[in-house]
């Protein structure tokens, strides 16, 4: 993929000149910045999709651009891009980003570090004066986290085509606002310079982030060079039963949602029961109706999220869902509806390489790593060679508001991504 030429070009940036203008001091303050938007008790941030603070963000985020020279664009489901151009406006751009929204409690930094070492990368190379052929630009993918409208990835699976965007419209929050509205809402308040097309020639794909797990910090090494990801099911869970007086009806007639979907979570939790602890099985939503102390409950929604490395496993694990729960719900009916599908991924070798070589220019140690979260560059690796650089948080501690990140690692990964966009701008084919 790298081809002659592009090493050439290579050799015509100073190794580590864009990396080297890369300011610890600058990225931190814009995490700050950033988490100020949304911040909740205990250090943390609630900025769910197309919400007020998701607006912010974004804003936030076109000013700096913009205050830089940088020109901003955004497609239908509000994936927003940020430009630095390069010499043939005609080539496909090498992209880099993640996300800016955030987990109901999250942290500051899941997502949102994606997106501002990309911005420092572009500052970077800005303050080096680097001349690309291709242009750079960011992306801060729309509703990653899948928390206020299920699924996560959405933006990134609309515009690689692993979804419509008319399927995602009819979907609806806790609250029964539809994404449709929240999303022109959004797309109101954020004008951009430019309207871009789903699934744009890109020539390649890369996403920092936080690894979200304890590995690097206990090994003491800054840079995770990201293999592949894990493949994920997302389920909905729907137990049906009759409201009846909690005083009178006899327990023997009752048809009880909650007493059902607790049979289902636990003939799952068998079902899923892993020596190797390699199954990840999560019912994180727990909706119970009328949620009355004396009214048995009529209907009980849940969530299931289950991730798997191997795709055999996952698939038999997944198949057994809706006969596990049929078969313990009793009395009840229930309906089990696949939200989310996505099947195991292995990142392209050349942009692993990219990394590692990154890494290794700028005397940072790196080890290869799969992921256990899924992101929004298992999708663009569909499209376009993709990968992913992973930096410690401390003690792995993720989707939680005590998620945190040193900034002389966040610094780091940012100094190995613009040394690696350096590589992969100038060295890919059309
Ligand atoms: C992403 O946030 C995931 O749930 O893996
Ligand atoms: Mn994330
Ligand atoms: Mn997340």
């Amino acid at each position: 993929m790298i081809n002659e030429a592009g090493q050439a070009a290579r050799a015509n940036h100073l190794p580590g000149s864009a990396a080297d203008q890369v300011s610890q001091e600058r990225l931190w303050r814009r995490h700050m910045e950033m988490a100020a938007l949304g911040a909740i008790p205990g250090n943390g941030v609630c900025r769910q999709a197309f919400t007020e603070e998701d607006i912010a963000a974004r804003q936030l985020l076109i000013g700096w651009a913009r205050a830089r020279g940088f020109t901003s664009a955004q497609d239908a489901i509000g994936n927003l891009f940020i430009r630095r151009p390069g010499r043939d406006p005609a080539a496909a751009p090498v992209v880099t980003g993640s996300h800016l929204d955030s987990q109901p409690s999250g942290g500051r930094f899941d997502g949102a570090y994606g997106v501002l070492a990309g911005l420092e990368a572009l500052e970077a190379l800005e303050d080096a004066g680097a001349v690309t052929e291709r242009p750079i630009e960011v992306v801060a993918w729309t509703n990653e986290e899948g928390g206020r409208f299920a699924p996560g990835a959405m933006g990134s699976m609309v515009f690689t085509g692993s979804r419509a965007l008319t399927d995602c419209l009819a979907i609806t929050d806790g609250e029964g606002v539809r994404l449709e509205d929240a999303l022109a809402a959004t797309l109101e308040a954020t004008p951009v310079d430019e309207t871009r097309a789903f699934n744009f020639p890109i020539a390649a794909y890369i996403e920092a982030h936080i690894e979200q797990g304890p590995r690097l910090e206990a090994e003491g090494v800054p840079i995770g060079v990201v293999t592949g990801i894990q493949g994920s099911r997302w389920f909905e869970v729907e137990v049906l039963g009759e409201s009846a007086h909690a005083g009178a009806a006899p327990l023997k007639t009752r048809r009880d949602a909650l007493q059902g979907a607790l049979a289902a979570v636990q003939a799952l939790n068998q079902v899923m029961a892993d020596d190797n602890d390699i199954v990840r099985f999560t019912v994180g939503r727990f909706v119970v109706t009328p949620n009355s102390p004396n009214t048995v409950a009529e209907r009980v929604l849940f969530t299931v999220d289950l991730r798997h490395p191997e795709a055999e496993v996952l698939w038999r694990l997944a198949e057994a869902v809706g006969p596990t729960c049929e078969a313990a719900v009793g009395r009840c009916d229930v309906r089990v509806r696949k939200t989310f599908s996505r099947e195991p991924c292995l990142f392209d070798l050349d942009v692993q390489r990219a990394i590692s070589e990154s890494a290794r220019e700028l005397a940072l140690p790196a080890i290869q790593m799969p992921s256990g979260a899924f992101h929004d560059a298992q999708f663009l690796n569909d499209v376009c060679p993709s990968g992913m650089i992973f930096v410690p948080c401390e003690k792995g501690i993720s989707h939680n508001p005590a998620e945190n990140a040193s900034p002389e690692d966040l610094a780091a990964g940012a100094r190995v991504l613009a040394q690696t966009l350096i590589r992969l701008v100038d060295g890919i084919k059309a």
